[in-house]
């Protein structure tokens, strides 16, 4: 249970599809204290600029939401920024925050941290066992890095400074703020996008990259929010009990997979696409399956509560009100 809805709580990153339902999801379960800055009034890869912010506000909590994200296009052009502005980003909000006194923060990671070839459903224990999926590499050393920070600070102050710094490691996520930028989204968002607009236009056909078979899970936004309040929640001899001071970090899944030939058909309907969907199995596949094994976090009390179709339903009505609404007034 909260045990202080007036204490301070920093979410960076909160205009981010991740921060922003984190602070939803806060506001709604009472908590009244919560602080924010913008990217262009905060940048956090500055250092003197983090520790300014840390020494003024002195938060009590911290939802480290902030991070630059992207899908294989943006990871496979910019691998210098992903992996530098994600290490900076971390590396000063973590030291900052415990400079300034915060006793608990939760680092958001990705599944992308796991092998390429991890047993399915990937299980926590996986971390640092194989190769790395080469065209997120960097992005995934920095989340690693990430995770090994927080359970550094943990080992060297946790005893001394009260430190307890936990990590979750979400499945790919959806929901209302989340990307349609045609090249640099993910699978969700890119085919909302391109299922809406092949109505608009009155495409006869919408061809998918690759043969549809891969198996993918995904986590709705607002489930991922509040798996997030509830792992920085739990009392810290439910955490300890469940993790390891080097195996820290918790899954943070639906429960199931689906193929994306079938997730297509789902996103077709949600949109009204009454067209015909084609695959190109000459295009890539990536992974054949990528299913996180939450079993450690259902046990400590959580799972998922929205599905597929409900969250796919409120995904379009966001895309809609955010993304294309000038778009259908042409159309009217
Ligand atoms: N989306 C997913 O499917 C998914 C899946 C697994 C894990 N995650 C994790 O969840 C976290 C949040 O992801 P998201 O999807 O919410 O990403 P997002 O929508 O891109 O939000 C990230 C936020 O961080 C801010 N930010 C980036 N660099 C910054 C900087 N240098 N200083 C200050 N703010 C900065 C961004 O601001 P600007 O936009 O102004 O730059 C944005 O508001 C990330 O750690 C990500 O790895 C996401």
């Amino acid at each position: 249970m909260p045990s202080d809805l007036n204490q301070k709580i920093y979410v960076a990153g909160h205009r981010g599809m991740v921060g922003s339902a984190i602070v939803r999801n806060l506001a709604a379960k009472g908590y009244t204290n919560i602080v924010t800055r913008t990217h262009a009034e905060l940048d956090l890869t500055n250092q003197a600029q983090a520790a300014s912010f840390f020494e003024k506000e002195k938060p009590n909590q911290v939802y480290l939401a902030a991070a630059r994200v992207g899908g294989i296009y943006a990871n496979s052009t910019y691998p210098g920024e992903f992996i530098y502005d994600n290490l900076m980003v971390q590396n000063n909000v973590v030291h900052q925050a415990f400079l300034n006194g915060v006793k608990k923060l939760l680092f958001l990671g990705s599944s992308c941290i796991y092998p390429k070839l991890a047993p399915q459903p990937i299980s926590e224990d996986s971390l640092l066992t194989g190769k790395l999926e080469s065209t997120n590499e960097p992005y995934a050393i920095a989340k690693i890095a990430g995770i090994k920070l927080c359970e550094s600070y943990n080992r060297q102050y946790g005893a001394s400074h009260g430190v307890d710094y936990r990590s979750v490691m979400p499945t790919n996520l959806y929901g209302p703020g989340d990307n349609y930028h045609p090249e640099n989204s993910h699978v969700i968002p890119a085919l909302i996008r391109r299922f809406h607009e092949a109505k608009i236009n009155k495409v006869p056909e919408v061809v998918i990259w690759g043969t549809g078979s891969p198996r993918r899970e995904f986590l709705y936004v607002d489930d991922m929010a509040a798996a997030s309040i509830f792992v920085m929640e739990l009392d810290k001899k439910n955490y300890d009990q469940r993790t390891e001071p080097m195996q820290s970090h918790i899954n943070v899944g639906f429960g199931s997979d689906i193929t994306i030939a079938e997730l297509a058909k789902v996103i077709c309907v949600t949109a009204g696409y009454k067209g015909k969907i084609y695959f190109d199995p000459n295009k890539p596949d990536g992974s054949p399956r990528k299913w996180m094994d939450s079993s450690r976090l259902n046990q400590l009390g959580w799972s998922a509560k929205v599905g597929l179709d409900e969250g796919l339903k409120a995904s379009y009505l966001d895309f809609l009100a955010n993304n294309a609404l000038h778009k259908l007034k042409k159309q009217d």
